[in-house]
């Protein structure tokens, strides 16, 4: 795969080149170096203008360096950013009340990064398991959907079947299972069969794997027999809520509800409710665990904890950035953009048979491009993408997630679909 950038980038060259000579070699980002955002654009160190089509993984969807929100953690910065759970501080409980009532659970446990959430929910489960649905000792199962991804670390990785997540990481933690996605009597079988299964963790839709939408009512079967069975339903919107999908969150049953019509009280919502990356609208690192009580006070002080999470300067940005998700109607707007969107994607897929695919839902979509996996065409593509002043990133080799800030307009769609287009006809 090319690394290399443009001739007249030798600025960009020369931050790219700190980075592999002084970093860890974890990631492999596309060689262009950003120093500005704003709304849905980036600029590089060159000045050149980009849409930002992945919204640092859908972390941005409130756009970039929202005023509202910057100006909520310069205030909060100047009078109070950490005091560690040792002490109480005047921010924490407000946030907590604003999400519990927001999303409609008893209980709010705040944490940084999306990980350590997942982290936090799988204790949970195996806390509520043991404590409430009365498993014996050390014998509780997490169930897994197949494809997933929930982070990286050693826990979360022993639920993956991707190797490249786990090889050279093992041993890996016991008590996890799976079953494929979007397959309902797997998951009654599993759930027939393992009286010990406390939990059942999933992504309403499988970002990382390609943007995979399960079928219709996946969901709400997925609650229902989780209810059946005694087990609980953990939803891991980290990348899909926060109105992304074109509503608040992507698991509220089948509603069709705008973000502030939403009726959190649906039958079919999760037990426990996942949340980071647009927590903060990108800001800083901020995650939560929403559940009722019942599963909430299974954890008691000792148990569980996190020096950063739930800080003064987290909570006021949490608080800022769902506030403007809510009064800017970014989950219609998002809804109806995802329209236009996959519209234009289907119209350039006619004309263009590089496109195999065209799947997601409001704006978190992905082209499937006709090459294999292990192909450089997606890559080269997102190359050109970037040349037209597009950014996106392949993900599983051959397709191309486009999730742009929910900030974004109609000219500003079909401006994007152009330069989609054209990149695409280079490689015809
Ligand atoms: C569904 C899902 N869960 C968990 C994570 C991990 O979040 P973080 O990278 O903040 O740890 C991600 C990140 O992409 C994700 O998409």
């Amino acid at each position: 795969m090319s690394t290399s950038i443009t001739l007249e980038s030798l600025k960009a060259q020369t931050f790219i080149d700190k980075e592999s000579k002084y970093g860890a070699h974890n990631y492999h980002p596309l060689p262009v170096v950003i120093e500005r955002g704003e709304g849905v654009f980036v600029w590089d160190v060159d000045g050149k203008r980009y849409f930002d089509f992945l919204s640092a993984y859908s972390a941005v969807n409130q756009g970039h360096c929202h005023p509202r929100i910057i100006n909520a953690l310069k205030t909060q910065a100047e009078k109070l950013t950490l005091t560690s759970r040792a002490f109480h501080n005047d921010k924490l409980g407000e946030a907590e009340e604003f999400m519990a009532k927001l999303f409609g659970f008893d209980k709010v446990l705040m944490m940084n990064t999306g990980v350590e959430a997942v982290e936090t929910a799988m204790k949970l489960v195996r806390k509520w398991g043991y404590k409430v649905k009365g498993i014996e000792k050390d014998k509780a199962v997490i169930l897994f959907a197949k494809n997933n991804f929930h982070g990286r670390t050693l826990s979360v990785v022993s639920a993956s079947n991707d190797p490249s997540a786990k090889m050279g990481f093992g041993p890996f933690m016991p008590g996890i299972d799976a079953v494929p996605y979007n397959d309902l009597n797997a998951l009654e079988k599993a759930l027939e069969s393992d009286p010990n299964i406390a939990g059942f963790i999933v992504e309403p839709i499988q970002g990382e794997a390609g943007v995979v939408v399960p079928d219709e009512g996946y969901l709400a079967g997925v609650a229902a027999l989780c209810r059946k069975y005694n087990v609980l339903f953990v939803a891991d919107e980290i990348q899909t809520g926060i109105a992304r999908t074109g509503k608040l969150l992507a698991s509220c049953g089948n509603c069709n509800n705008t973000a502030d019509e939403c009726d959190m009280s649906t039958e079919l919502k999760p037990d426990i409710l996942i949340l980071g990356k647009a927590l903060s609208g990108g800001v800083m690192p901020v995650s939560a665990v929403l559940a009722n009580d019942v599963i909430m006070l299974t954890i008691q002080p000792g148990e569980h904890g996190s020096t950063f999470g739930g800080n003064p300067l987290a909570c006021a940005v949490a608080i800022e950035a769902l506030k403007v998700v809510i009064e800017e109607n970014l989950a219609e707007n998002a809804e109806n953009m995802g329209i236009i969107f996959r519209a234009g994607l289907e119209e350039i897929a006619e004309r263009n048979r590089l496109i195999t695919l065209v799947r997601g839902k409001g704006l978190l979509n992905a082209i499937v491009i006709a090459s294999d996996e292990d192909s450089d065409l997606a890559w080269n593509i997102c190359m050109e993408f970037r040349d037209n002043g597009l950014l996106a990133k392949p993900t599983h080799g051959n397709k191309i997630r486009l999730a742009p800030p929910l900030v974004i307009n109609r000219e500003q769609i079909q401006e994007a679909l152009s330069i989609i287009e054209k990149s695409l006809d280079a490689f015809v």
